[in-house]
C-alpha cells in the first residue's frame, strides 16, 4: 500500500471541506450550490482516495457517515447533566400562572425575556464533542442514562462530525442537545416503500425516527431521511454563552441546523402571539410538532429559579389540544377518485377533535383494513394532522360488540358498478372503466383545482353537476361550455354563470407547469411539472419525447418517465390535448422567470447577535432575491450586523462594505 504524502494528505483534508460544505448548504441551509451529480464526484474522488491510502480515513471523514453493522446492543451510558422533562400547560391562563411564577422566583417586576421554539415530536438525543470531534451519541433514555447509538447518529447529514477549531479550543467538552425527526413527506415515502416490499409500516413520523435510530444496522439508518435539530447545550458555565439564544448562535455558526420558528419573545403576551401565530403554522409545517417550548434566556435566572423533581422550574412545554378521539365505526363507503381507485371511508359517530367536528376518516385500502383488524362497530381512535382528513389509528377491540360486522370489499364499481381489479403488487382496487362518472369527475375537479389550471368557482359539487347531466365527459369539454348550459343548473344564476366562464377563460392562458399538473398523470404534481416545463419549454416536445431523455431529467427517474409516457401513448390523452388545443387552451411556451425582488443580486453576510435567529433574516434576504454568504468580501454588498458582531465589522469597513443594523435593512425591504 503506498503511504500518503503530505500533498494527498492536503488533497483529502480539501475534500472533505468541501463535502463538509456541500453536505451543510443542502441539509442545514436547504440551499444547495451544486448538482446531486457534481456532489457525487466529490465524494466519489474521496472515496477513492482513501481506498488507496486507508490510513487517511479519519472518524470525522464524511465517508464514515454510511453506516455498518453493530456487533452487539446499544450500550447503556449515563449523561453528564441529567436530560430534564418539561412541565405542560394547555390554555393561556396556565402560562400566565407560570409566568407569574417565573416573576416571582425572579423578583422582577419587568417582562421576563423568554426564547422560544417548536415542541418537535421526535426522539430527544444528546451529542458529545470532544476536542471539536463528534465523540458519543445518546438518547435521552430515562434522563439520567442513556443508550450510546453513535454510529446511528453519525449517518445524520445534519450533525456536524466535527466543529471549528475555535469552537474545540474554547470549550473541549461541549454536549449540544436536540431531536431527531422525520419529515412528514419522507415519512409518507419510506411508508410506501416498506409497503412495496412488504414490510411492517410505520405508525407515525416520530415512531419512524424511533424505529431508524434504534436499528442495529446503522446502514439501515443511513438509508432513512433524519435531520436533527439543534435546540440547546448541556452546560449553564460555558464563557461568554450566558443564553439560550447565545447557545442558539453558537450552534448555528457551527453548522447545527436550529429550527426556523426558534425566536425571543419579551413578556407572557408575545409569548401567547406566538404561540398563535404557530397553532396556525403547523399544518404547513413538514414536520410533526406538538406544542411550543418556553424557556427562560437568561441562562443565570435559569440557575436561580433551578427545578422541582426532574422539570426545570425555568421552563414550559406549552402542548396543543390533543388531536385524537374516539368514536365509533358506524359504516364504511366506497368513493372512487380519479385514477379509478376504490377507497374506503369510514363513517363515524360525528366526534369533535381539536374543535372540529368529525364524521368521517380515511381507512386507505383493504390491507390497512386488514392490519387494523376493523369491523363495523368498533369503538376507534381517530387522529386528525392538520387540516387533512383524519386516519383511524387503532380499533379498540375490548369494547368490540357482540354484533360487530365485518367491512366486505365491493367487488363492483360504486358509482358505475363495472368490475373492479386490484392490480398485481398494488395495494389499491381500481375501476377500469374509463367513462366511469366517478372518474370523469374526479378528472375534472383535479383539472380545475389550485394544483392544476385553478378555475375559481369550479369546485366538487359544480364538477359532480356537470358530469351527472352530462355537459362534460372530460376536463376539455369546459372550454365548449356556454352560458345557457350553465343557467339550468342548481345554485346557478346570471352573475355566477358569468364568472365562471370568465374564470374558465382565463385558464386558457394558464402556465404550461400548470397545464401539465392538470392533466393529471400519476406521478407528476405541481414539482414534476414545473421540472418538465423548464426542460422541454415547449409542450409539443414533452408530448412527443422518448423515455430515455425523460429518464435523465433530474427529479423525474424511470417510473414518472414510465407513466408520462403511458399517458401520452393512450389514445384517449391525445384525443384530450386536441380538444384542449381545440377549446382554445394556449400551451403557451414555458419562460423560467428570474427571481425578482427588492435585493436582486445584493450579496449579504450576517454577524451579531440580531432579534431573530440567522435562518429568518437568510431567508428574508433570499425571499427577496438576494444572497447570503460566510465571509465578507470585496463583493459583499451588506454586512448586516447585530450587537458584538466580532471581526466581520473590522474586515467589512476596511473593505469599505456597507454595515447596516436591522432598521437601514427593514427600510431596504419597503
Ligand atoms: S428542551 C429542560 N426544547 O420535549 C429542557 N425539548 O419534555 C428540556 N422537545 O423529550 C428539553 N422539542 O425531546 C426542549 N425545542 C425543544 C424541544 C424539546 C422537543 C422534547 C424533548 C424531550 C421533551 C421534554
Amino acid at each position: 500500500m503506498p503511504k500518503a504524502s503530505d500533498i494527498i494528505l492536503k488533497q483529502a483534508e480539501q475534500l472533505r471541506e468541501r463535502i463538509n460544505f456541500h453536505n451543510r448548504k443542502y441539509y442545514v441551509d436547504d440551499s444547495p450550490e451544486i448538482s446531486d451529480a457534481e456532489f457525487d464526484k466529490l465524494f466519489g474522488q474521496l472515496l477513492d482516495l482513501e481506498e488507496q491510502y486507508p490510513e487517511l480515513v479519519s472518524a470525522d471523514s464524511p465517508s464514515q457517515r454510511v453506516g455498518s453493522k453493530l456487533s452487539k446492543k446499544f450500550e447503556n451510558q449515563p449523561h453528564r447533566i441529567p436530560m430534564l422533562s418539561l412541565q405542560k400547560v394547555t390554555t393561556a391562563e396556565e402560562f400566565a400562572a407560570f409566568d407569574k411564577r417565573v416573576s416571582e422566583g425572579l423578583e422582577s417586576d419587568t417582562a421576563i425575556e423568554y426564547f422560544v421554539e417548536p415542541k418537535l415530536d421526535g426522539l430527544a438525543v444528546e451529542l458529545i464533542y470532544r476536542n471539536g470531534l463528534f465523540e458519543t451519541g445518546l438518547t435521552r433514555g430515562d434522563g439520567s442514562t442513556g443508550e450510546n447509538i453513535t454510529p446511528n447518529l453519525r449517518t445524520i447529514k445534519t450533525i456536524p462530525l466535527r466543529l471549528s477549531d475555535v469552537c474545540a479550543s474554547k470549550y473541549p467538552l461541549l454536549e449540544v442537545r436536540g431531536e431527531v425527526i422525520m419529515r412528514k413527506s419522507d415519512f409518507l415515502k419510506l411508508n410506501e416503500t416498506l409497503r412495496a416490499n412488504n414490510q411492517t409500516t410505520l405508525a407515525n413520523s416520530r415512531n419512524g425516527a424511533a424505529g431508524s435510530l434504534r436499528q442495529l444496522d446503522s446502514k439501515i439508518t443511513a438509508s432513512r431521511p433524519l435531520l436533527f435539530y439543534a435546540y440547546g447545550i448541556s452546560d449553564k458555565e460555558l464563557k461568554g454563552i450566558d443564553s439560550q439564544r447565545a447557545a442558539i448562535d453558537l450552534l448555528i455558526s457551527e453548522g447545527f441546523k436550529i429550527n426556523e420558528q426558534a425566536r425571543s419573545a419579551v413578556g407572557k403576551n408575545k409569548v401567547e402571539k406566538t404561540f398563535e401565530m404557530l397553532t396556525k403554522k403547523r399544518p404547513t409545517l413538514n414536520y410533526e410538532i406538538d406544542g411550543m417550548v418556553i424557556k427562560v434566556n437568561n441562562f443565570e435566572q435559569q440557575t436561580i429559579l433551578g427545578q422541582i423533581a426532574r422539570a426545570p422550574r425555568w421552563a414550559v412545554a406549552w402542548k396543543f389540544e390533543a388531536e385524537q378521539a374516539e368514536t365509533i365505526l358506524m359504516d364504511v363507503e366506497f368513493s372512487v377518485g380519479r385514477t379509478g381507485v376504490v377507497t374506503p371511508v369510514a363513517k363515524l359517530k360525528p366526534v369533535q377533535v381539536s374543535r372540529v367536528t368529525v364524521s368521517s376518516a380515511s381507512l386507505h385500502n383493504e390491507d390497512e383494513i386488514r392490519a387494523l383488524d376493523i369491523r363495523i362497530g368498533d369503538t376507534v381512535v381517530i387522529q386528525r394532522a392538520g387540516e387533512v382528513i383524519p386516519d383511524v389509528i387503532e380499533v379498540l377491540l375490548e369494547h368490540r360488540p357482540k354484533n360487530s360486522k365485518p367491512i366486505i370489499f365491493p367487488t363492483k364499481c360504486p358509482s358505475c358498478g363495472k368490475a373492479i381489479k386490484r392490480p398485481k403488487g398494488e395495494a389499491a382496487y381500481r375501476c377500469q372503466n374509463f367513462s366511469c362518472p366517478a372518474q370523469v369527475a374526479g378528472r375534472l375537479i383535479y383539472f380545475a383545482s389550485k394544483a392544476g389550471v385553478d378555475i375559481d368557482g369550479l369546485g366538487e359539487k359544480l364538477a359532480g353537476q356537470l358530469c351527472q347531466k352530462n355537459l362534460v365527459n372530460d376536463p376539455a369539454d369546459i372550454y365548449f361550455l356556454k352560458k345557457d348550459d350553465l343557467l339550468p343548473l342548481d345554485l346557478m344564476a346570471d352573475k355566477r354563470a358569468e364568472n365562471l366562464l370568465a374564470a374558465i377563460d382565463k385558464s386558457r392562458r394558464a402556465e404550461l407547469p400548470k397545464i401539465i399538473a392538470a392533466l393529471g398523470i400519476i406521478g407528476v404534481g405541481e414539482t414534476a411539472a414545473k421540472i418538465l416545463a423548464a426542460e422541454f419549454t415547449d409542450f409539443d416536445k414533452l408530448l412527443n419525447s422518448k423515455q430515455a431523455r425523460l429518464e435523465t431529467i433530474a427529479g423525474i427517474g424511470p417510473v414518472i418517465a414510465e407513466n408520462i409516457l403511458a399517458f401520452f401513448s393512450n389514445k384517449s390523452h391525445r384525443r384530450l390535448i386536441d380538444k384542449l388545443k381545440k377549446g382554445g387552451v394556449k400551451f403557451l411556451p414555458y419562460k423560467l422567470k428570474s427571481k425578482a425582488g427588492k435585493l436582486l443580486g445584493k450579496t449579504f453576510v450576517i454577524t451579531g447577535t440580531l432579534s431573530k435567529p440567522r435562518p429568518y433574516f437568510k431567508k428574508l434576504i433570499e425571499d427577496n432575491g438576494g444572497k447570503v454568504t460566510g465571509s465578507v468580501s470585496s463583493s459583499t454588498n451588506y454586512l448586516l450586523c447585530g450587537s458584538e458582531p466580532g471581526s466581520k465589522e473590522a474586515k467589512a469597513r476596511k473593505l469599505g462594505v456597507e454595515v447596516i443594523g436591522e432598521d437601514r435593512f427593514k427600510a431596504l425591504l419597503t
